[in-house]
């Protein structure tokens, strides 16, 4: 399970942009979004993989982005919270500061339209992972072990 989420969410992505470097720093201009999550600050319990991924995949972006900003060629990092999607109907958990995917989307697209290195929502969850990733890790581990989640599995009927 743990190798799978890395294989998919880190070098499915990765797999994905790198092709596309080379005729991009050709044009000397473009941007690339990659979709992190806020699980990227701080390991979560009970999703050992899917942080890995996210974390992964935010390094990898923050490695990519010096590097291609000589070709004119911009990295945007997207680490957003729950947002209401079929992945959050098979979550199983409390989702904090959920919010809908058009909102959501409007939030990327803004960072994006901006330029910005970093898009990351909500604010208050951004702080708080943030917080217990800079904290001893006994003060990390103790807030992180109370919050506690479960997604289920694809049904075969939901494709
Ligand atoms: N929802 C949240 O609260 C939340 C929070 C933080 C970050 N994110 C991130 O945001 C992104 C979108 O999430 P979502 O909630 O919209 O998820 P979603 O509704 O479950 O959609 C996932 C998408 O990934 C595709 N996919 C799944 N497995 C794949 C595979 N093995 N190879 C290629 N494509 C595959 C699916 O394609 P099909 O439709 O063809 O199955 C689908 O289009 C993900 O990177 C997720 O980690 C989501």
């Amino acid at each position: 399970m743990a190798s799978r989420q890395v294989r998919v969410n880190l070098l499915g992505a990765i797999n994905t942009v790198e092709p596309l470097l080379p005729a991009l720093c050709r044009r000397g201009r473009g941007r690339i979004a990659v979709i992190a999550s806020i699980a990227a600050y701080r390991g979560l319990p009970d999703s050992p993989g899917y942080c890995a991924s996210k974390a992964g995949l935010r390094a990898y972006g923050e490695a990519l982005r010096p590097r291609l900003a000589r070709y004119g060629v911009g990295v945007t990092i997207v680490c957003p919270g729950f947002f209401d999607s079929p992945m959050t109907d098979r979550f199983d958990g409390p989702t904090p500061f959920l919010i809908s995917t058009a909102a959501a989307a409007r939030l990327v697209k803004r960072g994006i339209d901006r330029g910005q290195r970093r898009v990351s929502f909500p604010w208050p969850l951004v702080f708080g992972l943030q917080f217990c990733n800079l904290a001893p890790a006994v003060i990390g581990d103790a807030i992180m072990r109370r919050y506690r989640f479960h997604i289920r599995a694809v049904a075969a009927n939901d494709g």
